[in-house]
């Protein structure tokens, strides 16, 4: 990355929930920046908080502490309405699932309009409905598509329209959250090189989440791990796939289909076990009971995260 603006400051960020008597920890003192017009990619199994923290850094989950940053701004002190709705406008999100996240009873061309109404008041029906054809094909779909409803499109077209909605309003950020998880694997790739497309055209920056690493591959720049609410290793895309470093990130990598069934299939390490509760978090390093390397000291104190080389950090006691 030569251009390295900061546009996202996220600075041990937590976010604890409720759970009866007790708390979960979702996201545990998270700390991480977003370089403008790069793609972030953030990967980990199902459950250990990717959702919760993209939520949280919109501000759409109350932050339990920590903080973050939007071009220098703590975005929990934004004050001023008019502040907030700027906020809301820069900053956006794409769901995983483009069948709950549309409403069935609005046409698409309501749907995207949505967002136009409540941050261009201004702009009148005719260039709204102009808009909306315009974004229409920006995503690679036509002006038609505008009279349909949700259900009668495909997954893959559905998915246009959560990415069309969320252009509608001209944001600069954009948390991708598993936009092609639920889709099939066939169109996966075309979704992905339209984000791509876009970000190119429009100078995006993406988070973007997926429980696969193989997924983030071709689009980020870097790469965080997380593990039960913690980051754990954090790189550019080659370090990450070329010499990862914590042995949770080693497992991710070595269950990626390999094309060629004959290569590197000896150095297979696949993850045993579960991961513990987030609720009863363990002494230590949280990934110790999963860990092929465990010591004695990842059962006493937590790793914590370090630049181990230019710009590839690691949380694992195997690089004190
Ligand atoms: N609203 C909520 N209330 C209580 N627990 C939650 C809530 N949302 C998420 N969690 C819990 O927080 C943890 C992280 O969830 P999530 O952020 O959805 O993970 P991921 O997106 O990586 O699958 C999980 O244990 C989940 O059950
Ligand atoms: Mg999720």
């Amino acid at each position: 990355m030569e251009n390295k603006e900061v546009l996202i400051k996220v600075d041990k960020l937590q976010k604890k929930f409720d759970v009866g008597k007790k708390k979960l920890t979702a996201v545990d003192d998270v700390s991480f920046d977003i370089y403008k017009t790069e793609t972030l990619g953030l990967v980990g199994e199902s459950g250990c908080g990717k959702t919760t923290c993209g939520r949280t850094i919109l501000g759409l989950h109350k932050k339990t502490g920590g903080h973050v940053y939007y071009e220098g701004v703590e975005v929990s002190e934004i004050k001023k309405r008019k502040d907030i709705k700027d906020f809301k406008k820069k900053a956006q999100i794409i769901f995983q699932d483009p069948y709950s996240s549309l409403d069935p009873r609005m046409t698409i061309e309501d749907i995207i309009a949505e967002g136009i109404r409540v941050h261009f008041p201004k702009m009148k029906d005719a260039e709204i409905h102009n808009r909306v054809s315009e974004l229409l094909k920006m995503v690679g779909l036509n002006a038609e598509h505008g009279a349909r409803f949700p259900q009668e499109l495909s997954g893959g077209q559905r998915q246009r329209i959560g990415i069309a909605r969320a252009l509608a309003v001209e944001p600069e950020f954009i948390v991708c959250d598993e936009p092609i998880s639920a889709l099939d694997v066939s169109i996966q790739a075309q979704v992905v090189n339209l984000l791509i497309k876009l970000q190119r055209e429009l100078g995006l920056t993406y988070l973007f989440i997926s429980h696969d690493l193989s997924m983030v591959k071709h689009i980020s720049d870097r790469i965080g791990v997380m593990y039960l609410g913690s980051i754990v290793e954090l790189a550019d895309k080659e370090s990450i796939y070329g010499e990862p470093l914590h042995p949770y990130t080693q497992a991710l990598i070595s269950v990626i289909p390999i094309p060629d069934p004959d290569a590197g299939i000896k150095d297979r390490t696949p993850l045993k076990g579960e991961i513990p509760s987030p609720i009863d978090l363990p002494v230590g390093c949280k990934f110790q009971s999963r860990c092929v390397k465990c010591m004695e000291i990842c059962k006493e104190s937590v790793p914590p995260l370090k630049e181990v080389k230019p710009g590839h950090f690691v949380a694992c006691h195997l690089f004190d």
